[in-house]
């Protein structure tokens, strides 16, 4: 990576404002469903702590537009990641208030505190310069963390870094390099699989993979737009019917570019949008009237997972079935599964496909697990990502 790190810079005994993802899930009791992103944050924080700093911490929860929302506080992160670090979280009640000023100014070496959701200001997502100075009045050095925001150029992630000396922290360099060695350098045979609803969302992830990968292998809701653009009926399946041309122009491509590009030869299909309905497998060719297809079908799992087999790097973006159903999360499971015993490297980017994997039990046995959904994707995409681009070179 081109960007300095915590590691470049002195940091002892300093006051550093970091910038964390901490956007997890909660369910209706803001009790915390899935605590990767914080745990994710934990070696950054731990160095700044052996550094004897004050470290100041801020994060979005959600998108509370501007509104000071109590079920988008950020208290029971604070209680999570003081768990955690086995260590006292102290939590502002407010952003750049009177709370969190009188608290940052109290604060000792060594101590935490975290202050509230940064979106209940409206400024942060506007990127406003008033309130990145503020923010930025809370350290003498700036440190980003939050990969999954990184994509996005507001106050807390680009704004700020005009006022502080801004470098990343351990999980924003993870994240690079193996996104990054993935597709700049991969070893050979490199594969992508890619599912997930819309082509549409992917279609730039396609693009910039084509480049690259030996062979593309398609899951998920978007396979049912190749289907039709290949003339054959998708019966009530997901199909973006103003896409047609460009699924074709993907396939035409990729024989060009000589990638081997893979579709699910059969579908599991499904009566209706329940956990319980009525399933059945058949032909990609074959969906019949009425059934909507929501997995890839068994002899797909099959050619797909020898397919896999020969990959010595493999990309995986997006669940090839509606995974969140068990029925139709069979193509994904068994997908995952055989990846898990493969070794060789293994990569996982996007929210739901993460979800996905950390629900089957097999986190661990992948190379790397991407905390960001959008960031990884645009990354992927070979976009330049805002957060990261504001951070000081080498
Ligand atoms: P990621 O977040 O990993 O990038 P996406 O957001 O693109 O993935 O897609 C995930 C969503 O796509 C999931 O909610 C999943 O249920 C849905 N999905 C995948 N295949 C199908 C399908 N055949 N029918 C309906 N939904 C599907
Ligand atoms: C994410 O969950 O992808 C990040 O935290 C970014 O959130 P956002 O899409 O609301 O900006
Ligand atoms: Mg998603």
């Amino acid at each position: 990576m081109n960007k300095k790190t915590v590691k470049d810079i002195d940091l002892k005994n300093k006051k550093v404002l970091v910038r964390c993802d901490f956007n997890v899930p909660m369910d209706e009791n803001q009790n915390i469903t899935d605590n990767t992103r914080i745990k994710a944050a934990l070696p950054t924080i731990k160095y700044l702590l052996e550094q004897n700093c004050k470290v100041i911490l801020c994060s979005h929860l959600g998108r509370p537009k501007g509104e000071v929302l109590p079920e988008f506080s950020l208290k029971p992160v604070a209680k999570e990641l003081a768990k955690l670090l086995g260590k006292e979280v102290i939590m502002a009640n407010d952003v750049i208030g009177e709370d969190a000023c009188k608290k940052a100014e109290n604060l000792k070496n060594g101590e935490v505190l975290l202050l509230e959701n940064l979106r209940f200001h409206r400024e942060e997502t506007d990127n406003d310069p008033e309130f990145a100075k503020k923010l930025a009045s809370f350290g003498e050095v700036f440190v980003n963390d939050a990969f999954g925001t990184a994509h996005r150029a507001h106050a807390s992630t680009e704004g700020v870094t005009k006022y502080l000396p801004a470098v990343s922290g351990f999980l924003i360099e993870k994240e690079l390099k193996f996104l990054g060695d993935a597709i700049s350098n991969p070893e050979r045979p490199f594969m992508a699989i890619l599912g997930g609803r819309k082509v549409s969302d992917k279609i730039g992830v396609i693009e910039s993979l084509l480049e690259k990968v030996d062979v593309l292998l398609i899951g998920g809701a978007m396979a049912y737009t190749f289907f039709k653009a290949m003339g054959y009926g998708v019966g009530n399946s997901i199909c973006e019917l103003d896409k047609l041309d460009l699924a074709k122009e993907i396939m035409q491509k990729a024989k060009e570019k000589n990638v081997k590009f893979m579709l699910p030869v059969d579908t599991k299909v499904g009566k209706e949008f329940d956990p319980n309905t009525e399933s059945k497998v058949v032909k990609n060719s074959e969906i019949p009237d009425g059934w909507e297809g929501f997995d890839i079908g068994t002899e797909t799992i099959k050619i797909y997972a020898e397919e896999l087999k020969k990959a010595k790097t493999i990309i995986w973006n997006g669940p090839l079935g509606l995974s969140e159903f068990e029925q139709f999360a069979v193509g994904t499971n068994s997908i995952a599964k055989t990846l898990a015993d493969l070794d060789v490297v293994k990569i996982i980017g996007g929210g739901d496909s993460a979800a996905a994997i950390e629900k089957a039990g097999l986190a661990d046995k992948f190379t790397h697990i991407s905390t960001g959904g959008g960031a990884s994707l645009e990354f992927l995409e070979g976009k330049k990502l805002p957060g990261i681009e504001a951070l000081q070179d080498k």
